[in-house]
């Protein structure tokens, strides 16, 4: 087996989290960045609408960070709130220094308005922000002498230690065993701190605007090492995926709907948002407008609702949202004469990693940014545009927090290497690809967007028949990357359903029948190793 340790910490994943969090720490002290498959696999290079921040005269901190706690459905911690809102303007003047192209007005960056925004507060580049966002901080890493990027590595789990003990009785982490996509063969990567950006969970679900690689593997790794694990019941499903046979995954930016886009029963030809939220209409927060169309598509027997912004000149449309309407244009849809079919499609992963404001984990060693953690910034429900925020403030938390705390981080000691003495290559991977469907069938079916107990009961069996299945595979057949992350899409799917039937109430993304009311307080489903 290949052991290094040759680098001081150890990034899991290459997206806003990982490479903010790996520039920041570059400044004095070597790290190396671990993404599986290409270094712009994450959700970062797919972001649309842009980045939150207050920079217009007439907005404030304070409207922001009720907006967000409006959107989180009281259950969004407030220290953390301002402590990511505050530092937005910030996060955007670094971005802008590292050359990220946002659209202007006249000498001032031009300020798109998504769902729950109170005010026009978002940053973009056009309708593809996160491709900006990803280049600009790829270039910055990829010429520092201080970051080694090691696309192709998928990591398996984290390499722990027995003395510190903790919650489930883990240690401190010494790093990542890791899959080497190309040779196949295991690699210990050694660190004296870890910090793990791997993003979301969202692939968990049959119809999701993620990307394939978002399988959970941080939020299931950091679990099986012992960390807590929060509000993972809070799964957001965007309102506007594109409807299309072919495409599945293609989003719709909330900024059409922010720039005038309507939402419009195609068989009544009504905009039904009058009859959900009569007074935020189409830029009413997610959870509603999502299960607004889940309730007219159910109640009509639609496969889609209509997303129409025709009435805004081509022009206009045409230029706030070119690679939409080019990508539309390919499927013979032209946005600017007619509507866009649309259907709700899981999109982020609001619960994740418990953190504190440093990016710390429950695991000395182990940090967590970006879409795989929990800092209590969404609470029940995120904000548009908050995410790729957290990843930059996170991201940058963590690696000061671990500058600022350097001398006690020792290095690490001498590992157990990987043991690959018992298992053989599979010649059944046909198990994978059906467990990774049906996972992502019931998933869909039974703890989508309206919830029962009943229904999350029939899901919380058959994840018990999957896991028993799917770990004595693991035990037998040497790892592959569909093998990781199916292993790792099942966990999550346990702790999802877990936290969904601990909630006794409805409140923000998690809408059961059972328990349609919401408690006076909120409280957070934390779940112990
Ligand atoms: P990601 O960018 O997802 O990166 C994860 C990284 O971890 C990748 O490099 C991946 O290869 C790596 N990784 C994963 N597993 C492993 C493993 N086992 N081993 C090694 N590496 C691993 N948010 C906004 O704020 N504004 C928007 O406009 C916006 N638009 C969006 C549009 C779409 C279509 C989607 C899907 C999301 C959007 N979001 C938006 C959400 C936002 O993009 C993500 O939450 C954010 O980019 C997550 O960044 P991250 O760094 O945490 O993870
Ligand atoms: C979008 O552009 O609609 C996505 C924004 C987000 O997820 O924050």
């Amino acid at each position: 087996m290949n052991i290094r340790a040759d680098h001081d910490v150890l990034v899991i994943g290459s997206g806003a989290a990982g490479l903010t969090a790996a520039l920041t720490l570059a400044a004095e002290c070597k790290v190396i960045v671990l993404a599986k498959g290409k270094l712009t696999s994450g959700s970062t290079a797919w972001a649309q609408g842009g980045i939150a921040a207050v920079l217009d005269a007439g907005d404030t901190f304070e409207e922001h960070i009720r907006d967000t706690m409006v959107a989180g459905a009281g259950l969004n911690r407030l220290e953390t709130v301002e402590f990511v809102i505050e530092r937005a303007p910030q996060a955007i003047a670094r971005l802008v220094e590292l050359g990220v192209p946002f659209n202007t007005e006249g000498p001032d960056l031009h300020l798109t308005r998504e769902g729950g925004h109170s005010h026009r507060r978002i940053v973009h580049v056009a309708d593809a922000t996160g491709w900006a966002v990803q280049t600009a901080l790829l270039k910055a890493a990829e010429e520092h002498p201080n970051i080694t990027l090691l696309p192709n590595r998928s990591c398996i789990d984290l390499i722990t230690g027995k003395h510190e003990q903790r919650y489930s009785g883990s240690g401190r982490v010494w790093g990542a065993y890791a899959l080497n996509e190309e040779t196949g063969r295991v690699e210990a990567h050694l660190a004296r701190a870890t910090i793990m950006a791997s993003g979301g969970a969202g692939r968990v679900y049959q119809f999701s605007t993620a990307p394939r690689g978002a399988t959970g593997d941080g939020i299931a790794m950091a679990w099986r090492a012992g960390a807590r694990v929060s509000n993972m019941e809070m799964m957001q499903f965007h309102p506007t995926c594109l409807y299309n046979l072919e495409v599945k995954n293609f989003l719709i930016t909330e900024a059409v709907r922010g720039e005038g886009g309507r939402l419009i029963n195609p068989r009544t030809g009504t905009r039904f948002m009058e009859y959900y939220d009569a007074k935020r209409m189409e830029l009413a927060p997610r959870d509603v407008v999502a299960r607004a169309i889940d309730a007219e598509i159910k109640r009509f027997g639609l496969d889609f609702v209509h997303l129409d912004i025709s009435h805004m000149p081509p022009e206009f449309v045409r230029e706030h949202f070119p690679t939409i309407h080019e990508k539309l244009l390919t499927l013979g849809i032209d946005m600017t004469r007619e509507p866009i079919p649309v259907v709700p499609a899981q999109h982020y992963t609001c619960g994740g990693i418990l953190i504190d404001l440093a990016g710390r984990t429950d695991l000395p060693g182990l940090y967590a940014a970006g879409e795989c953690s929990e800092s209590g910034l969404h609470g029940a429900n995120r904000l548009a545009s908050n995410s790729l925020l957290e990843c930059f403030v996170f991201g940058a938390a963590a690696a000061e927090d671990i500058l600022a705390n350097w001398d006690d981080f020792d290095a690490p000691p001498a590992i157990r290497p990987w043991d690959e003495s018992r298992v053989t290559d599979s010649d059944e991977e046909v198990i994978i690809k059906q467990n990774w469907t049906e996972i992502r069938r019931f998933m869909w079916n039974y703890v989508g967007i309206v919830r029962t107990t009943k229904r999350l009961e029939r899901a919380q069996h058959r994840i018990k028949l999957l896991t028993d299945e799917v770990e004595d595979y693991y035990g037998h057949f040497r790892v592959t990357t569909d093998l990781i992350e199916l292993r790792n899409l099942l966990q999550c799917a346990g702790l999802i359903v877990k936290s969904a039937l601990k909630r006794h109430e409805s409140r923000g993304l998690h809408f059961t029948l059972d328990y349609p009311q919401t408690e006076a307080e909120g409280q957070d489903t934390v779940l112990v190793p």
